[in-house]
């Protein structure tokens, strides 16, 4: 029998529009909670999701600002402009687009953004706080909207053995820190499986919910999944395809059409997990108005 779909489209926008009302409220008292949003360069997929960021910002109310950056500027330009916004009060949530150029020291650039500002959740005061348990923290936006996919879909990770592929700073490592917390909505086991894991397949049928954030298109195939697993595909992957009028498609890491025979729940790429990054990152916004005002 085919999984069911997890519809991330929808359920991002539920979120959304819990927003919409908490939005309302801070406007009242005068504040408006503000995000800008730093572009480095012309990565055609950064440029889309930068688009979409400000667009979600727009239509709930919010001030958004994008601030595009050739690819040649120097590092201490950058880093010239962060301090400019952490100063400014108007400007609660600030997300410089990933990847950077090469020339530029990610670590040094998101250590320079103020903490309370990292809506991204990146910084290390940030990560730290996620490790230690601390509710204060902005959760990085792509595994907090993982979580949120379980929730909202009746697939509590409580008590669960949840299987993550990959060790990425921006979703492995996060998301495994997410589910292993002692808290409601989280709670489960978590191995997480990356590039120097013997045997992956034996690993990854393990998981009675699997996160694939592999980076690497159709990678996980249908007998890598255990019966009945829920599948999370975090990977958004372009392969050529002639036939498609961009000339390329959207594919996961998993191999949805071997998953869906095999899953009991799944994602679809494009539409699951995407719009649930922008979702997280409309919330953790929210709240760092909230945290500042
Ligand atoms: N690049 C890919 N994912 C992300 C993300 O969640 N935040 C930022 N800033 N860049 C990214």
């Amino acid at each position: 029998m085919a999984a069911e779909l997890i519809d991330g489209t929808a359920i991002g926008k539920q979120i959304r529009g819990e927003l919409k009302d908490e939005v309302s409220r801070l406007r009242a008292r005068g504040v408006v909670p503000g995000l800008t949003v730093v572009l480095v360069g012309e990565d055609p997929a950064s440029q889309v999701y930068v688009r979409m960021k400000g667009k979600a910002a727009d239509e709930l109310g919010m001030k958004s600002d994008t601030i595009r950056l050739p690819a040649t500027t120097p590092e201490a330009e950058l880093l010239a402009l962060l301090d400019r916004l952490n100063a400014d009060r108007a400007v609660h949530g600030i997300l410089v687009q990933l990847p950077l150029p090469r020339h530029m020291d990610a670590a040094k650039v998101l250590l320079r953004m103020s903490p309370e500002k990292d809506v991204d959740g990146f910084h290390p005061v940030n990560v730290g706080k996620l490790v230690i348990g601390d509710p204060s923290a902005f959760r990085p936006c792509t595994p907090a909207g993982v979580q949120e996919l379980l929730l909202r879909s009746g697939a509590d990770p409580g008590g669960k053995h949840v299987v993550v592929v990959g060790r990425s700073l921006i979703v492995g490592r996060p998301v495994a820190n997410i589910l292993m917390q002692k808290a409601k909505g989280a709670n489960a086991t978590v191995t997480v499986a990356h590039t120097g894991t013997r045997d992956l397949p034996a690993m990854t049928r393990q998981g009675e919910i699997l996160v694939v954030a592999a980076g690497r298109p159709e990678v996980i195939t249908g007998d890598m999944i255990r019966p009945g697993a829920v599948v999370i595909d975090v990977g958004v992957n372009r392969v050529e395809d002639p036939k498609a009028e961009k000339g390329y498609r959207l594919v996961g890491d998993v191999n949805f059409a071997q998953a869906v025979e095999v899953a009991s729940k799944i994602t679809p790429v494009p539409g699951g997990v995407g719009p649930m990054t922008i979702a997280l990152l409309m919330r953790n916004t929210v709240q760092a108005a909230r945290q500042a005002a």
